[in-house]
């Protein structure tokens, strides 16, 4: 057994003759998280504490001093000397509370025409809306910091793989603009949620709307939303909008992952392609020569929780019937913790790409590894010799395993050797064996060849302009 308050709730314990268990206060409360939105929490009030005086269902000077009353409670959260309580269950209720001890009777008629259902979504549509803005921003600068790699090494080649089996000879900057395009994309999906969800759900009230005369298409202007939303059921009940920020948050958080991933293969000692900056990076407490790349494994592990904070909030929504349920209280701390990573792990992927040293002569010396020319053999083979793509892939892999055989490169097979498995080949055929040429000749559109990857980095950069 746990205490049992004697008083009821003020804002809803009319009809209540005792408060509720403690641990009733522990589990509905969430004031501890919901504090987060206690600037949207006063700016919509505001809003619609104006709304109500333009509209005759408030005095002017009552909504004085209700508009007056709640830049003080503001000014008290910043100043971080509020006296936040869970007896008043959220952050609605706090503010209305504290509300009423700054300027008394008035602070009771802000709740006219209004529920906490409808000023919880409005609020969080705002928080969610601002968070989109900066994952774009965040975003952007991502991005750039990619394109000035990509420029940098244009025309560097490096192994492209396929299975982590070396492939084809690619370029760094064509490596660098995969990252740019699901960057973009990624950038791209925000965009998208953020218009859809810019609908204000204000004057929805509890779930049917309000006998009062309201202004909802003056609340949703003022708080920067581009209409209200047209069903007050819907208004009050969906979180379509935090589920969007978190599906869009959970496929950036796989690109940023696989690009951690690949920061950490790179760095290793069996790669050598980049260098962490020591900004970076961490030491061992035990083997000195350690540089471990921490930041792209974190991130690499923290994209875990953007994907369970996804999984949560789309069980919490499952199932529920219209409208609101408290269940919905749920969506939060989720989403507060999946940006707050999403956003620490974006800055520090930004840091490391910008502080990232590559190494040019590593990653030319791998890209001939493996016989990464083969495919251009081949291709040599159909273009210059005329033979079926199919025969030319035969002739190839024969040529391959000769050169694997001896222990040496393709381009280090004599011309007898070369002919002695297909008559047809000539001198010409050293010529695409080269890594250089290799890429040199990937002219299709979209293709590693330097001049295309030039053009895809001068299209971003204007773009980005
Ligand atoms: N703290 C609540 C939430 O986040 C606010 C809405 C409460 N509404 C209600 N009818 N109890 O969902």
């Amino acid at each position: 057994m746990t205490d049992t308050p004697k008083t009821s709730n003020a804002m809803w314990g009319g009809r209540f003759a005792a408060g509720p268990d403690a641990i009733m206060e522990a589990i509905n409360a969430s004031i501890g998280f919901d504090k987060r939105l206690y600037a949207q929490d006063i700016r919509g009030s505001r809003a619609h504490a104006a709304m109500l005086a333009a509209q005759g269902i408030l005095s002017n000077s009552d909504a004085e001093a209700i508009g007056e009353g709640l830049l003080t409670v503001l000014s008290e959260i910043e100043a971080g000397d509020f006296p936040f309580s869970t007896a008043l269950e959220d952050i609605h209720m706090n503010v209305e509370a504290r509300l009423k001890e700054i300027i008394g009777e008035p602070a009771g008629r802000l709740h006219t025409a209004r529920s906490r259902n409808d000023q919880v979504a409005t609020d969080f549509r705002l928080w969610v809306r601002d968070q989109c803005d900066a994952a774009i921003e965040a975003l952007t600068a991502l991005m750039t910091a990619l394109i000035a790699q990509a420029e940098a090494g244009a025309d560097w080649v490096m192994p492209g793989f396929t299975h982590l089996q070396t492939a084809q000879p690619v370029t760094w900057g064509h490596h660098m603009m995969a990252y740019v395009e699901m960057i973009a994309r990624d950038r791209s999906r925000f965009t998208d949620a953020r218009a859809r969800m810019n609908e204000c759900p204000l004057g929805a009230a509890a779930l049917a709307g309000t006998g009062f005369a309201i202004d909802r298409h003056a609340t949703a202007a003022a708080l920067g939303f581009d209409r209200p939303m047209a069903n007050s059921l819907d208004a009050v009940s969906d979180r379509d909008f935090a589920l969007e920020f978190l599906s869009a948050s959970s496929i950036c958080a796989i690109h940023l992952s696989r690009l951690a991933e690949e920061l950490v293969i790179w760095s290793s000692a069996q790669f050598r392609f980049v260098a962490m900056s020591d900004k970076w990076s961490t030491g061992s407490s035990i083997m000195p020569q350690k540089r471990n790349p921490d930041a792209a494994e974190l991130i690499r592990a923290k994209i875990g929780r953007i994907l369970g904070a996804t999984v949560a909030l789309f069980t919490v929504m499952k199932g529920l019937p219209l409208a609101y349920s408290k269940d919905m209280q749920e969506d939060k701390e989720q989403v507060f913790d999946a940006a707050d990573t999403l956003m620490l792990a974006l800055a520090a992927m930004t840091g490391m790409i910008s502080d990232l040293t590559v190494n040019r002569e590593r990653l030319e010396a791998a890209a001939a590894n493996g016989f990464s020319t083969a495919t251009d053999l081949a291709d040599w083979l159909v273009r210059e010799a005329g033979l079926p793509f199919r025969d030319a892939h035969h002739v190839t892999g024969t040529l391959v395993a000769m050169a694997e055989a001896k222990g040496c490169d393709l381009p280090e097979l004599s011309l007898e050797e070369m002919q002695s498995v297909n008559p047809l080949i000539n001198q010409e055929i050293y010529s695409v064996l080269g890594v250089h040429n290799s890429v040199a000749s990937r002219q299709s559109y979209g293709g590693t060849a330097p001049d295309q990857v030039r053009a895809q980095i001068a299209r971003w950069k204007a773009a980005l302009k």
